[in-house]
């Protein structure tokens, strides 16, 4: 039998509930936020992401899905969103209409790294993207609709870390200063590490074995680097957030995987979620869309992991929902009338199911526990004789005949759930 790919994953049953759910609410509280839905393709050509996510980084490096097509032309899986957006955005001319704008995205990425709990290499994100907006306003924006997402959901065990990464005016002095600290201690670094030293050194602060983090504790700090128009911005930024109320907390390790960033960076971990902690992360890449060949155009944004979201809401969901009616069918007439009422009853928007194979009155029961169904409507050829049916109460077990009419005249206002 053929078996699904490693890292790609059947979502079913109550993931599916939540995942329908999740989105539904996303959309909603995007929708008053005013950020519209850009549903992306699912295929870019290879250089959209090597040139914005950045050639040394690992998703390009290593975790692409990249394949020539039948036309030679080498393409990528989207292994995140933000390139696309940005390449979209540039490639419609909107910024020519407008300049702010605010676009929203939920689909699947793909990166081939090395499938655990927590992660996959066909996942999902829901992220947003803010351009137009050079000042923290943006990150505010951002962050607060973040924060009022999670505060919605009832996901309150996180932590936001904010850095900043500085620009390209002081961000150079800064690197060179790690360069140097890292080059005396060589023989302590990993292999991973002593590639990074010579590549990009900011890598390094990220790196998780323990002894690279021993050799952390006394590295140079980018706070101490940074030139005064960075510093006012991470100044200012974090007076928004006071504002806000929004809690945070700074932390220097925060670098992130993707080449595009300046200034602001941001990661929400939850403990709950294990070791791949990062539930949200994002930040301000002012020079992405210049350097796709587009407008000169300051941006933010974050992506949020779906199915890291679903493991955190998975204890707060149902199985699955109850059905609002089941109709058991007793006899030949009843049949008919039992098809009807399915009918009827679902054109009135109840949900409603039956036994399609017409089995024995106590499989026909068995099946409406199964379904949990809230009600079940009797119909029997003797009642049918009678104009009437059987209501049973599935919780209570209490049982009430009703007049057949009143469903003919859709009179079902008690009965709403
Ligand atoms: P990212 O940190 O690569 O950022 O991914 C964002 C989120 O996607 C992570 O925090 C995590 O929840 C989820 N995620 C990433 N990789 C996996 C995986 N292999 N399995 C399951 N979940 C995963 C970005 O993608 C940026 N584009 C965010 C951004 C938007 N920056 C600016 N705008």
């Amino acid at each position: 039998m053929i078996q699904s790919i490693r890292g790609f994953k059947d979502i079913f049953g109550k993931e599916a509930l939540i995942f329908e759910k999740l989105e539904h609410l996303l959309r909603e509280i995007f929708k008053y936020w005013s950020f519209k839905e850009v549903k992306l393709p699912i295929l870019e050509k290879t250089e959209l992401f090597q040139r914005g996510i950045g050639d040394d980084t690992d998703i390009v490096e290593k975790e692409m899905y990249t394949f020539l097509d039948r036309n030679e032309e080498s393409l990528t899986m989207r292994p995140e969103g933000t390139a696309s957006v940005v390449r979209f955005l540039n490639e419609h001319k909107l910024y020519g209409q407008d300049r702010y704008l605010k676009f929203f995205y939920i689909g699947p990425m793909f990166r081939y790294e090395r499938p655990q709990k927590g992660r996959l290499r066909q996942f999902h994100q829901a992220g947003i993207e803010i351009f137009g907006l050079s000042n923290p306003l943006a990150e505010l924006e951002g962050m607060s609709v973040l924060n009022n997402i999670l505060s919605l959901l009832g996901i309150v065990d996180t932590t936001f870390y904010v850095n900043s990464l500085g620009c390209e005016s002081c961000r150079p002095s800064y690197k060179e200063a790690l360069f140097d600290f890292f080059d005396k201690k060589e023989e302590l670094l990993c292999e991973d590490c002593k590639r990074r030293k010579i590549k990009n050194p900011l890598r390094l602060l990220d790196c998780k074995g323990t002894r690279c983090q021993e050799n952390l504790e006394r590295a140079p700090l980018i706070s101490e680097f940074l030139c005064s128009d960075c510093k006012n911005h991470f100044d200012e930024l974090k007076e928004l957030l006071f504002l806000y109320n929004i809690s945070f907390e700074e932390n220097p390790k925060i670098v992130r995987g993707l080449d595009y960033y300046n200034k602001t960076v941001f990661e929400v971990h939850s403990k709950s979620l294990g070791a791949q902690s990062a539930l949200c992360a994002g930040g301000r890449y002012d020079s992405l869309s210049k350097n796709l060949g587009g407008y000169d155009l300051p941006a933010f944004g974050w992506a949020i992991g779906i199915e890291r979201m679903i493991a955190l809401l998975s204890s707060n969901f149902a199985e699955e929902e109850g059905l609002d009616f089941f109709v058991l069918m007793i006899g030949e007439k009843a049949k008919r009338e039992g098809l009807l009422i399915v009918d009827r009853l679902r054109k009135a928007n109840f949900s409603v199911e039956f036994d399609v194979f017409f089995g024995s009155v106590k499989s026909q029961l068995r099946r409406a526990d199964k379904l949990k169904a809230k009600k079940t409507i009797i119909v029997g050829d003797e009642e049918i004789e009678k104009g009437v049916f059987i209501l049973k109460d599935m919780q209570k077990g209490k049982e009430e005949r009703i007049e057949l009419n009143i469903l003919w005249k859709g009179d079902f206002g008690k009965w709403s759930f």
